[in-house]
């Protein structure tokens, strides 16, 4: 069995996650984090939300998934969100053509057309992993999921592919509550859905999943950046374009100061988070020489994109996997919405000195408009109030219309002004870098490199400060006062906030074994001893290693433990005696 194979025996057995509506067969693509999934999940939630989102005083928000057609227009998902998929002639199964070829270890690039994909799929041989039928009929296939808002076939809207359009489409509301803080950091979890073509990778491929993203607004001919100080010597792994187009080693070591002077990561925000990331992953358990940055070339990067890099961690069945995305998304999504919404999505930022500056409005002409639609001019004049005239100006001047209430309105409509003014500030739409995470494949790879095998037995060494489970506690026997006391301590521990693994009635070799596999990083055991003298064991899950351990010290113990003290450190600053076993 592969170690894949095992963490998912391990992960359904003890209830991490398991495929969803099993009992109908299952659906691909749909998971269910169990008991114990859910609440390593959150640890991890909230371990990334202390790391990126409270240290910098970003903020974090939690809109809608589903959003309507238009937001997804304007953001170029309804025209480039698509994959291309070819079919079996023989029995109609459907596939993505650019993993099918990766499965079958044929090198493809993402972003190639069509006719692209099909001609290496003939050049390799590729035929229907289902029944060996021949491939053909390759096409586009939009992977976001359609629905309709209420009752209205023509109210089409899309459940989201990335939780980053709300932050566009919220930008100027944030802004505003901020009072107008920039640079500017907005996070958000929550989920995104991909109607995957044919996704067979268990967690590593969901169409419903956890994102963790943040968008970074800034200005970036004044990149503020401070904290990027703090990482100029440290080092990244970074399989960059160069080295690609080489055909060159799995990555190149280089510290941050490195990488921005050769121009290889443009900005010290990106630069900063990816440091972060790499921190993140690897405080999860996921040695650095085990991960790495990966370029996406031109024509693999998504179309809001001017730079990415994916953060990749190695696993074991599915060799480097994509756990985290660092995007140069320039002002494209604020742009882009401004256009399709009419409304200004920009900062104003001081001067030093004020300067004279060309004004062109565009201001409505109600009197036309009454004319042209009478039955219209109310919502009409509604919509164009609020929005900014310059900002129709510019609109007017860019596509010749203003569309509003259903009905474009073109020059005529309105009464241009073109002035000079002087001004102290100066508006610009900010620029964005977005680091953005999987944290579906995170926990999965988390539980991956966590999984060891001791002799027939399987540990799973989480760090404690992510262990769904904090402490275990077991009587040695199975005796109505050793539960007693286990009992009293077992409150006690939740008293204190601790999720306790506890469990008898078998010897305690197996109970050792059962919070092992689940990763429980301390284990209390009573025995005959603290009926007399107020002890317990206390033992390490990774070396089961005992030491005796007065009652009134084990909260201290798990409350330092889960702060990621390591065990054999608290036992020595602690004075505790080993126990010999
Ligand atoms: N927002 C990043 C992504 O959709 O991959």
């Amino acid at each position: 069995m592969s170690k894949a194979e095992k963490v998912f025996s391990l992960a359904r057995r003890r209830g991490f996650f398991w495929p969803a509506y099993e009992i109908y067969g299952g659906v691909a693509g749909f998971y269910t984090w169990g008991p114990l999934g859910v609440l390593l999940k959150n640890k991890i939630r909230s371990f990334w939300r202390e790391m990126f989102v409270y240290r910098h005083g970003f903020v974090e928000i939690e809109g809608p998934s589903i959003a309507p057609e238009i937001v997804f227009k304007a953001s170029g998902h309804v025209e480039g969100f698509k994959d291309v998929m070819v079919s079996c002639l023989n029995c109609g199964a459907k596939y993505r053509a650019d993993k099918l070829l990766e499965e079958r270890g044929v090198e493809a690039p993402e972003g190639l057309s069509p006719e692209e994909y099909m001609d290496l799929i003939r050049e390799n041989n590729v035929r229907c992993p289902s029944c060996g039928g021949e491939l053909g009929n390759p096409g586009y296939f939009i992977t976001m999921f359609q629905t309709t808002i209420g009752p209205y076939s023509d109210a089409v809207g899309y459940l989201r592919p990335e939780t980053a359009q709300n932050m566009f489409t919220e930008f100027r509301r944030v802004y505003e509550v901020m009072r107008r803080r920039f640079p500017l950091g907005v996070a958000q979890i929550g989920r995104g859905f991909r109607n995957e073509i044919s996704p067979r990778q268990g967690v590593i491929r969901l169409r419903e999943f956890d994102m963790m993203e943040i968008e970074f607004f800034f200005d970036p001919e004044d990149e503020d950046f401070p904290w990027a100080e703090e990482v100029m010597d440290e080092e990244l792994n970074i399989l960059h374009e160069e080295l690609i187009r080489s055909g060159g080693r799995d990555y190149e070591t280089m510290t941050v100061r490195e990488a921005l002077e050769r121009g290889i990561i443009h900005y010290r925000s990106m630069a900063y988070f990816m440091v972060l990331a790499k921190r993140f992953i690897a405080a999860l358990g996921i040695p650095e020489d085990r991960q790495r940055f990966r370029e996406k070339l031109e024509g693999e990067r998504a179309h809001y994109a001017r730079k990415v890099f994916d953060q990749e961690v190695l696993l074991d069945r599915w060799g480097w996997v994509e756990v985290s995305g660092h995007a140069d998304r320039t002002d494209y999504d604020l742009s882009r919405h401004s256009k399709y919404s009419g409304r200004e999505l920009t900062v104003e930022k001081r001067l030093e000195k004020p300067i004279t500056v060309t004004v062109r409005q565009a201001y409505p002409e109600p009197r036309r408009i009454r004319e042209a639609y009478p039955e219209k001019i109310g919502e009409i004049m509604r919509s164009l109030t609020g929005m900014d005239p310059e900002e129709l100006y510019r609109l007017l001047d860019s596509q010749g219309y203003i569309e509003v209430a259903g009905v474009r309105l073109g020059k005529e409509f309105f009464r241009l002004e073109v002035g000079e003014e002087r001004r102290s500030v100066k508006k610009i739409t900010p620029h964005v870098v977005e680091p953005s995470f999987g944290l579906d494949r995170i926990v999965y790879a988390t539980l991956e490199y966590a999984y060891r095998e001791k002799g027939d037995r399987v540990v799973l060494s989480l760090p404690a400060y992510v262990a769904p489970i904090e402490a275990a506690v077991y009587p040695l026997l199975d005796r109505d006062d050793l539960r007693g006391l286990a009992e009293d301590i077992v409150l006690e521990l939740e008293e204190n906030g601790f999720r306790v693994f506890y469990d008898y009635g078998d010897s305690i070799g197996r109970l050792y074994a059962r919070g092992d596999e689940i990763g429980v990083p301390i284990a209390f055991t009573v025995d005959m001893r603290s009926l007399r003298d107020d002890t317990v064991t206390a033992r390490d899950r990774d070396t089961w290693v005992q030491y005796r351990v007065e009652r009134g010290k084990i909260v201290e113990m798990v409350e330092r433990l889960v702060t990621g003290e390591p065990f054999e450190e608290i036992a020595r600053s602690m004075g505790l005696e080993k126990v010999s076993v």
